[in-house]
């Protein structure tokens, strides 16, 4: 037999997302085949440590008999006989970023008995992927000093990064990424002892403490090729570094830090490095032109920082870069010719700056690969101009197409016709007046993307589109026409608002699209009833058909859509009474029925903790207003019952809603004073103490204004026109500002004192109001959604 020892192989791959991994080290030992067999002492270390280890799943259920070296997870030295290896992974868990469940299902937890220093020749440990419950990292593997891989990532660790990991002289491989560890204050300078260290990971950790002497220490790691720092919230990236010693670094990842400095300059002395990882800090300036010396990068990461002004020119000479991300910052200016010169280019996203200029088919000439392209912004203003003739055909095949916010149009692109692989298509705002021609629909794409609103396009729109799992689809605010389209099952967020769609909402929506999480098909020309299906829509979370002419009852499907928190019905002409199972949506978050038919009496919402908007305004709503409102509505921010007809006093109740912001009772026969419970309390325990907008026009409110409504201070708007009140209007706080005539509206006074307090329309408020959080609540959710990209 041959001298082997526990030869370690660097071997350095690119996995698929193009970053170096040293994951891939490779160990020369095996637990198969050994010729001598498991050490007696080693086998009853390794029963001490199972016996000290939670395993629900049973992974070690191999540890019986004699030979450990036989033993799943274990590997030994084929000479000697020593274990050299414990590999404790939860494989489970990989392909998955993390996940809760698995981790808890298959990972190890418990302790780690100290037996495991009877190991002595343990070289590769790893622990990664279990879940220890935040106890302290042991220790005692500082004193496992044959080590050279330690994986101890995602395992729920806790307390300090014990110092004496520094007598580890030998390792090559460190990864304490994603557990609840912190270096002791002001040490982190066990680090420098480990002179060999090829790959340190240490995302998460927190090194806020470590300000001054972070840098300084991993910059004495000659070794180090792959430096991972994300997440770790040291608040300074130091502009300056006497000397640099870890010149073997390739791959830099910095992002995700507090950095707000500008670029530091020594950055770019890094010479060889392939891959530049800056995202997500707060980093200022102008890129300096020395960006020009990274001829090697490969990947160039900078977005999500605040970077001003235009790409240099330099960065024609990265002519290896393949990847190029700058988005989210807060550029301008033209891009440089010397960026289409960059033929190894794969993905382009330069998205979230404000570029200008004109854009040709020449630029693309040389970008043959590219498959990634992401440009322009959220922005209503273009600024940026593609000029590209009718015939052009690119020279690339592009799976994502992000565009929003430049001129494309008015004709459609016709390039697209040779894009068979896009699986994201985004053109928004591209000023785009035409119809789609059939060369688009013909290309019998799969998208999992398709966005193309806020044009002036128009015509009908096929059914026969596919989409790929969990899509996107969003045709809001162009001119399509025809009956609604129905798509695949696989669509979840369906936006049609804002159109010209007729007929009626098709009778089996439900089936046919039974994942759809949000639906707008708000703003358009809909007729009929409500389809039955929509009670198949069990995923549906938001709802928006309003602003059509839909009319007849409210189908009863409420209780199989419990995951509903936005319901819209506003502005159509559905009548009859609301069903009591609409009071059954325990998440419903804002619930709009203004502007219909409906009458009878309102149905209990009392278990509708969550609502933050209730309008039920002009409709035909009477009998009492229900003190439930008042009682179970913890969060309510908005309340509209405005023109109906409701029969007695407001309820005492109301005045407990500790977060109502908007109050609208106008129109409503109340013949009665204003609740003394208003404003009477401090804000934070209720009675209306966070009111901004009260109307309680038209009322017939009679009395006068309780004093104890100064108190109300953040209150803008409020409207207590034609009613039958006299007295004096109150002074203080808020009041005074009312008393601005630019804000009154002078009627007829009641006891000769003017009482038009009118800023704006109710109407008009509530609706913005109502139309801000809408958007809002779009854009979280959506932003979530989409973050894959
Ligand atoms: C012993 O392990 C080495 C790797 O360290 C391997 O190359 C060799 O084939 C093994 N020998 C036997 C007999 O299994
Ligand atoms: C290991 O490190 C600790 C703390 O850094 C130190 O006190 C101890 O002497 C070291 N042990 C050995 C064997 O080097
Ligand atoms: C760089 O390395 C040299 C030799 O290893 C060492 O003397 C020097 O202190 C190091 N410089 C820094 C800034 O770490
Ligand atoms: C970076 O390179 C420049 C120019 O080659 C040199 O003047 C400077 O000293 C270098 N800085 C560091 C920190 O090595
Ligand atoms: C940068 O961050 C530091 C530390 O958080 C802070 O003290 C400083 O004010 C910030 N500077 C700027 C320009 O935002
Ligand atoms: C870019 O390359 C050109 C030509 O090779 C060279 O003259 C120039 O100095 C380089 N610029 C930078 C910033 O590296
Ligand atoms: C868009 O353009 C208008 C008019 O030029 C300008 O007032 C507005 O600030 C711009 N909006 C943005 C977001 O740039
Ligand atoms: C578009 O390109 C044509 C010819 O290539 C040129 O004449 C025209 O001025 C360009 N338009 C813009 C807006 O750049
Ligand atoms: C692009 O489409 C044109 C016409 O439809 C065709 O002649 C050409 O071969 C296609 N080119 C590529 C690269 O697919
Ligand atoms: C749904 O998506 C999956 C995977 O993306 C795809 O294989 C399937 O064909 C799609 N189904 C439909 C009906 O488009
Ligand atoms: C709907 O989504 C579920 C997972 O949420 C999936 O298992 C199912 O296949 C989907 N159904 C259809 C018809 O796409
Ligand atoms: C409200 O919840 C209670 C208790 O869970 C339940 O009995 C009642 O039926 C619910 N009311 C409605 C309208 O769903």
């Amino acid at each position: 037999m041959s001298h082997i020892t526990a030869s370690i192989q660097l071997v350095l791959l690119l996995t698929l997302s193009g970053i170096l991994s040293l994951k891939t080290i490779q160990f020369g030992f095996c637990s198969a085949d050994h010729s001598v067999g498991c050490i007696d002492i080693e086998r009853k270390a390794l029963l001490k440590l199972k016996q000290g280890l939670t395993d629900p799943s049973d992974r070690l259920s191999s540890w019986v008999g004699e030979d450990c070296c036989k033993w799943s997870s274990v590997g030994c030295n084929n000479i000697t006989g020593h274990v050299n290896r414990l590999d404790l992974r939860n494989r489970y868990s990989d392909g998955l970023d993390y996940s809760g469940a698995i981790v808890s299902a298959f990972g190890f937890g418990g302790e780690i008995n100290p037996s495991l220093l009877v190991l002595k020749d343990l070289v590769y440990l790893d622990l990664s992927m279990n879940n220890f419950g935040g106890v302290q990292l042991p220790s005692f593997i500082g004193s496992l000093e044959k080590l050279k891989y330690l994986d101890l990532s995602s395992a729920s660790f806790g307390g300090i990064i014990p110092p004496n990991l520094g007598n580890l002289s030998g390792l090559l491989y460190l990864d304490l990424s994603n557990n609840i560890v912190e270096p002791i204050e002001n040490d982190l300078r066990w680090l420098a002892t480990l002179s060999s260290l090829k790959y340190l990971n240490l995302e998460g950790v927190n090194l806020a403490k470590t300000t001054s002497y972070w840098l300084p220490t991993v910059n004495m790691l000659p070794s180090l090729v792959e430096l991972h720092l994300p997440f770790c919230g040291p608040s300074i990236l130091p502009l300056t570094l006497p000397s640099i010693n870890f010149t073997s670094l390739l791959v830099l990842d910095l992002s995700s830090n507090y950095f707000n400095s500008t670029i530091p300059p020594w950055l770019f002395n890094l010479t060889e490095r392939e891959m530049l990882d800056l995202t997500d800090n707060s980093l200022t300036g102008k890129l300096p032109d020395s960006l020009g010396y990274l001829k090697s990068l490969r990947y160039l990461k900078l977005p999500d920082n605040s970077f001003q002004g235009s790409i240099p020119k330099s960065i024609g000479n990265l002519t290896s870069l393949e990847e190029f991300y700058l988005g989210w910052n807060q550029m301008s200016g033209i891009i440089p010719e010397s960026l289409w010169e960059l033929s190894s280019l794969v993905s382009l996203d330069v998205y979230g700056n404000t570029w200008q200029g004109a854009i040709t088919e020449a630029h693309f000439a040389k970008l043959g690969g590219l498959r990634k392209v992401s440009i322009g912004n959220n922005s209503p203003n273009i600024s940026l101009v593609f000029n590209i003739s009718y015939d052009w055909i690119p020279p690339f095949k592009l799976r994502f197409l992000y565009i929003r916010s430049c001129q494309l149009g008015p004709k459609f692109p016709t390039w697209l016709r040779n894009q068979t692989e896009l699986t994201t298509m985004v053109l928004r705002n591209a000023g785009i007046s035409d119809t789609i021609p059939d060369l688009f629909w013909q290309l019998d794409l799969q998208l999992d993307n398709l966005d193309i609103a806020n044009n002036h396009l128009s015509g009908r729109v096929p059914n026969s589109l596919r989409f790929s799992y969990s899509s996107t689809v969003d045709l809001t605010s162009n001119r399509f026409e025809g009956p609604l389209p129905l798509w695949s099952s696989n669509i979840t967020w369906l936006h049609l608002r804002d159109n010209l769609f007729s007929g009626p909402i098709p009778h089996n929506i439900g089936q046919v699209m039974p994942n759809l999480t949000y639906l707008d098909i708000s703003t358009n020309s809909l007729s009929g009833s409500i389809p039955m299906s929509f009670g198949n829509l069990s995923q549906l979370a938001f709802m928006f058909i309003s602003n059509n002419h839909l009319s007849g009852e409210i189908p009863h499907f409420w209780n199989n859509i419990p995951l509903l928190f936005i319901v819209d019905m506003s502005d159509n002409s559905l009548s009859s009474t609301i069903p009591g199972s609409l009071g059954s949506l325990t998440l419903l978050m804002f619930l709009i029925l203004s502007s219909n038919n409906f009458s009878g009496e309102v149905p209990s919402f009392k278990n509708c903790t969550y609502l933050n908007i209730l309008d039920l305004g002009d409709n035909k709503f009477s009998g009492p207003i229900l003190a439930s409102i008042g009682e179970s509505m913890p969060c309510l921010k908005i309340l509209s019952l405005r023109s109906n007809s409701f029969t007695g006093s407001i309820p005492l109740t109301l005045c407990g809603l500790p977060t109502l912001h908007i109050l609208d009772l106008s129109h409503y026969n109340l013949s009665e004073n204003i609740p003394h419970c208003i404003g009477n309390i401090p804000a934070n325990s209720g009675n209306l103490g966070w009111i901004e907008t009260l109307d309680l026009s038209m009322s017939k409110l009679s009395g006068s204004i309780p004093q104890s409504m100064v108190s109300l201070t953040f209150l803008n708007h409020l409207n207590l026109s034609y009613n039958n009140m006299f007295g004096k209007i109150p002074t203080g706080n808020q009041f005074q500002t009312f008393v601005d005539s630019s804000i009154y509206e002078t009627t007829p006074v009641l006891a000769g004192v003017h009482y038009q307090l009118v800023a704006k329309t109710m109407k008009k408020h509530l609706k913005f109001q109502v139309e801000m959080e809408k958007r809002m609540m779009t854009l979280n959710l959506k932003s979530y959604n989409s973050s894959s990209w």
